[in-house]
């Protein structure tokens, strides 16, 4: 296995790749079996969708409202819209759980002397909520928000912004993402990129392509050479 060189910070994407949002609806007993994976699958593909239009539009709105947008569309959708429930899954997309393998995946990291941070399309208040949440904030350097530059992953107007906070070049960034189209994107970008597979996607075929595919993140501390 050949270690990608050169690194100095890890940067993570969060919602699927650090946390796992399948957890909200995964939390609701009382929805019908019959509709989960559903609810789960539509939620997030018309989500990134809104991110995807929003830009393409030059129409921002911060991720809480394109989240919640989503969930009105999904739970529509399947014919279970609720004033209830659409309040519980929210506030669930708030407080949602790390991957397990995350705090000690990140403490490696830390120790081998790599600074770290999540790049996000979610807003600075979800974020913040997750990583608290999660006993996470003090294994993270920086969390970066795309509501900084009022523009959603995958425009490069963010990965630049990644680069400038962090004052790194992109072949010094190792990029984590489970989302195939981020990860082709931040390699096309010029970071090194694992991704994170962890459902089994599809590569893309699209301008990229990751440095190395892995289905856990526990895997990432040995594909990095300690920075120098
Ligand atoms: C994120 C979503 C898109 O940027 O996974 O965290």
């Amino acid at each position: 296995m050949r270690q990608v060189t050169g690194i100095r910070v890890c940067v993570f994407d969060a919602y699927g790749t650090v946390f796992d949002f399948a957890s909200a609806v995964a939390r609701c007993d009382d929805i019908p079996e019959d509709k989960r994976a559903a609810l789960t699958g539509l939620w997030r593909d018309k989500q990134l969708q809104y991110t995807w239009l929003r830009s393409l539009q030059d129409r921002y709105a911060d991720f809480w409202q394109v989240t919640g947008d989503a969930l009105d569309f999904t739970l529509d959708s399947l014919g279970i819209a609720a004033p209830a429930l659409r309040h519980r899954l929210m506030g669930l997309y708030e407080t949602l759980p790390a991957f397990p393998e995350v705090p000690d995946t990140l403490r490696r990291l830390k120790q081998t002397g790599f600074a770290t941070a999540i790049l996000s399309n979610g807003s600075p208040t979800m974020l913040d909520a997750a990583v608290r949440n999660a006993g996470l904030h003090n294994l993270f350097d920086q969390v970066l928000s795309a509501d900084a530059v009022r523009i959603f992953k995958t425009h490069p107007r963010l990965y630049e912004y990644c680069l400038q906070q962090l004052n790194v070049e992109a072949k010094q960034v190792s990029f984590q993402s489970s989302n195939a189209w981020d990860a082709y994107a931040a390699s096309a970008f010029g970071m090194r990129v694992v991704w994170c597979n962890r459902y089994g996607q599809r590569r893309e075929r699209l301008p990229g392509e990751p440095d190395h595919e892995v289905r856990s993140l526990a895997e990432l501390p040995a594909l990095l050479a300690p920075p120098g």
